[in-house]
């Protein structure tokens, strides 16, 4: 029996409407440093206490490319005597916020293939954040959908979404199900320190969605899933300690490994060419070598790291033709990033075309899936 090619029919995008910029964030951190700096000062003068030192807006763009972010809780996240998303907590009864944007997503990637929730099979929650433990969101978004079937929740932190796409197409080549939704809220708001000067401008809130379907039912144009291939390494340099076994005390209140830590000099340097022989590799065995790469969608994590990978698979240094950027105007939004990337600039493509969507991060955690257009 001849196996099922699994390929993307479609991808959506919900994009929050607040956004805050380098300027309006540095503004507020700037002064709660101000605020914590005069609460602080006979301590900081005995040498107690450590002055806190601001941030700057060039600083910021200038080591990551980030020049603004979308919040789903803006005003709160400004509010220095905050500094934090906030919302009212909503009944059993209601839709989570989680799953609100993550079907927002979903139900632009149906509209997008002309498919009806009814249809799909499966959806996969695939995140680095959830926003319970169970009942699994991955099912939340399944009910609200309206879809039969079965649903669950993966984490492998920034490399979500292309895990989730190599489960959704080992489904289909298996038989298990023809239409797969791997759904991608991130509210990376939440998981993020806005006090912590190293950090707090890393990240922004978004929700994407892929489906993938077995190749007879899906619409034209799609993209052809050439290949997909993943890789694990353990490492502390990315690390997030909140979990239930450490739940909120006096003492841990505020913690601040119970949200986003790194070192990211350390991470820079060996995510960059774990990720580049990984592309490189898997390029070569599909054939995908030798500039038949037409676009690199790559994880958006900070422009720096972008350029030296892209470099390392294409041998020069890429345009913004050959490896877009979202980080602009998006931030790192985790394991979206590459979506994103691949939603916004994947039209413009010719049949035929070949590229990689590529995430990285925590774990470390790294996954390739390459495509090509079938029109
Ligand atoms: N405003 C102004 N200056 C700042 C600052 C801020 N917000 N944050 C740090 N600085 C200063 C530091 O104090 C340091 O000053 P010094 O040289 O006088 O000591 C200098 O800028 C460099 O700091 P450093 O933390 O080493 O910055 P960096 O150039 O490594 O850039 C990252 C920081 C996080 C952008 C960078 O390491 C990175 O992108 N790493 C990749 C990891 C990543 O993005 N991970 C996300 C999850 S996948």
């Amino acid at each position: 029996m001849s196996e099922i090619v699994p390929v993307i029919s479609a991808t959506g995008l919900y994009t929050p409407p607040d956004s805050i910029s380098n300027e309006e964030l540095v503004k507020s951190f700037n002064a709660y440093v101000a605020r914590f700096n005069a609460d602080h000062a006979v301590e900081i003068a005995a040498g107690t206490v450590s002055e806190l030192q601001p941030s700057s807006a060039e600083f910021i763009e200038k080591a990551s490319g980030i020049k603004a972010r979308h919040v789903i809780s803006k005003a709160p996240i400004l509010d220095p005597a905050i500094m934090a998303p906030r919302w009212a907590e909503r009944a059993n009864e209601e839709i989570s916020v989680l799953a609100e944007i993550g079907v927002a997503a979903a139900r632009d990637a149906l509209s997008r293939a002309g498919r009806d929730a009814a249809d799909v099979d499966a959806v996969l929650c695939a995140a680095s954040n959830m926003q319970r433990p169970y009942p699994a969101m991955a099912i939340e978004i399944q009910a609200a959908l309206g879809i039969e079937g079965f649903a669950f929740d993966m984490n492998v932190a920034c490399s979500s979404a292309t895990f989730g796409i190599q489960t959704a197409a080992d489904y289909i080549r298996a038989g298990h199900a023809r239409s797969v939704l791997v759904v991608s809220p991130e509210i990376c708001s939440g998981h993020l320190n806005w006090r912590d000067r190293d950090s707090h401008f890393i990240f922004g809130d978004v929700a994407t969605a892929v489906l993938v379907e077995a190749v007879d039912i899906a619409p034209q144009p799609h993209w052809e899933i050439l290949g997909t291939r993943l890789k694990t390494v353990f490492s502390n340099n990315i690390r997030n300690n909140f979990g239930f076994l450490n739940r909120a005390t006096p003492e841990t209140a505020g913690a601040a490994d119970k949200l986003f830590v790194q070192e990211g000099r350390k991470v820079f340097k060996e995510v960059v060419p774990m990720v580049a022989s990984l592309i490189v590799e898997e390029a070569a065995k599909l054939g995908l070598d030798g500039g038949a790469l037409r676009r690199l969608w790559l994880h958006q994590a900070n422009q720096g790291m972008n350029r030296l990978i892209s470099q390392r698979v294409l041998g020069h240094e890429a345009n913004d033709d050959e490896s877009p950027t979202v980080l602009d105007t998006y931030g790192n939004t985790s394991s979206a990033g590459s979506i994103i990337a691949f939603h916004l600039n994947s039209e413009d493509l010719a049949a035929g075309d070949a590229g990689v969507i590529c995430s990285f991060g925590a774990g470390y955690s790294a996954g390739t899936v390459f495509v090509r257009k079938v029109a």
